[in-house]
C-alpha cells in the first residue's frame, strides 16, 4: 500500500514506487491469466466514471478490479452532472461515501484534480485532455518486456503533442529514457510540462522532422491524429498530419529490434499502416492487455 491517495500522474510517483507498481504487475499478470489471483479486494467497489466513450480503459478497469475480487460501478457523466447538475466537491464527498476508489476519464483535467482534492477515496486518472497516465505505465511495463528495460532506451512517439505525449513527458521526468516527440508545427505537447521536464533536467526533444527522429530509435509510439472530442478537426489534422504517418519505410533507420507501441483505437491508414499494426514490430495487443496488468497492480496498491 502506498502513502499517496490518488494516481493523478505519472510524475507525482518516485521511480521506486513506480517500479514496485511494474514489479507486482509483471508478478500477478501469470496469475490472472491462470486465474488464480487472490482475492485481497472483496467488498470493495470501484467506480468506472466516463464522459468520454472507451474500450480499454473500461474494460481493464473492470476486469482487472473484478480479478481481485472486487465489484465495479460503471456510470457516465450524463447520470452524474458533474459540475453541471452539481458541483465537483459535492459529487466527490458522496462518492466516497459509497465506493471505495474512483477511476474517472474525463475533459478537464482541473476537475479529476479537484475530485482528488475533496474525494477520501483513490481518484485514478483514466485520462483527460491533458494526460493519461495509466496508458504510459502499460506502454512502459510493455517496452520492459519485450526490451529489458526502458532505461537508456529511445521512444519516439511520432504523431500530436497531445495528452500522450504530455504523459510520455512526465514519465521521462522520472525513469531514465530519452523521450522525441516528432509533431508538425502547432501541436506541441503542454507548455507548462515541457517546461517542468526541462527543469527536473528528462532527456526530451520535439522534433517536426519524423524521419530523423526514428533513426536508432528502440519504440516507435503512435496515437490517433484527433483525439476524442476534437473530430471537429479531422480534416485540418489528417492534411496537417499527413508526413507523420507510421508507414513501414518510415521504420526502415530505426533499431533493428525496434517496437512499434500504439495506444489504441487506432485509425488505420491513417497515423499507422496496417503494414506496420500487423507487423513483426508491433506489439500494439500485448500493450492492450498490459493496461489491466498495471492497472490492477495501481489498485492493489491504492485501494483499501
Ligand atoms: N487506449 C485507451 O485508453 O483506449 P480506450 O479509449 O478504448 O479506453
Ligand atoms: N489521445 C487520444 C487517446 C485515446 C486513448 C484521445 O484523447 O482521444
Amino acid at each position: 500500500m502506498f502513502e499517496k491517495k490518488d494516481f493523478l500522474a505519472i510524475d507525482d510517483y518516485s521511480a521506486e514506487e513506480l517500479h514496485a507498481i511494474l514489479d507486482l504487475a509483471k508478478e500477478q499478470k501469470p496469475l490472472a491469466r491462470a486465474h488464480k489471483l487472490p482475492h485481497t479486494h472483496e467488498n470493495r467497489v470501484l467506480a468506472c466514471v466516463f464522459a468520454k466513450p472507451s474500450l480499454r480503459t473500461r474494460v481493464s478497469f473492470e476486469v482487472g478490479f473484478q480479478q481481485l475480487g472486487g465489484n465495479t460501478l460503471f456510470i457516465t457523466d450524463k447520470e452524474i452532472g458533474m459540475g453541471t447538475r452539481e458541483s465537483v466537491y459535492d459529487v466527490a464527498k458522496v462518492m466516497s461515501r459509497f465506493c471505495d476508489g474512483i477511476m474517472i476519464r474525463w475533459f478537464d483535467h482541473g476537475e479529476v484534480l479537484e475530485l482528488a482534492e475533496h474525494a477520501t477515496v483513490p481518484v485514478i486518472n483514466g485520462l483527460t485532455d491533458l494526460s493519461h497516465p495509466c496508458q504510459v505505465m502499460a506502454d512502459i511495463l510493455t517496452v520492459e518486456e519485450h526490451l529489458g528495460s526502458i532505461e537508456g532506451k529511445t521512444v519516439v512517439m511520432v504523431g500530436d503533442g497531445n495528452n500522450l505525449a504530455n504523459s510520455w513527458l512526465n514519465a521521462s521526468i522520472v525513469f531514465p529514457f530519452n523521450f522525441v516527440l516528432a509533431c508538425p508545427e502547432g501541436y506541441m505537447p503542454d507548455e507548462g510540462i515541457m517546461q517542468k521536464a526541462e527543469a527536473k533536467g528528462a532527456s526530451f526533444m520535439v522534433t517536426h522532422d519524423a524521419k530523423e527522429a526514428v533513426e536508432g530509435a528502440h519504440v516507435i509510439y503512435s496515437d490517433a491524429f484527433y483525439s476524442m472530442g476534437q473530430e471537429e478537426e479531422a480534416v485540418k489534422r489528417r492534411a496537417d498530419f499527413a508526413p507523420f504517418q507510421i508507414t513501414t519505410d518510415l521504420l526502415s533507420t530505426a533499431d533493428k529490434e525496434h517496437i512499434v507501441l500504439h495506444c489504441l483505437p487506432a485509425h488505420r491508414g491513417e497515423e499507422i499502416t496496417d503494414e506496420v499494426m500487423d507487423g513483426p514490430h508491433s506489439v500494439v495487443f500485448d500493450e492492450a492487455e498490459n493496461r489491466m496488468h498495471a492497472q490492477r497492480a495501481i489498485l492493489a496498491k491504492l485501494v483499501k
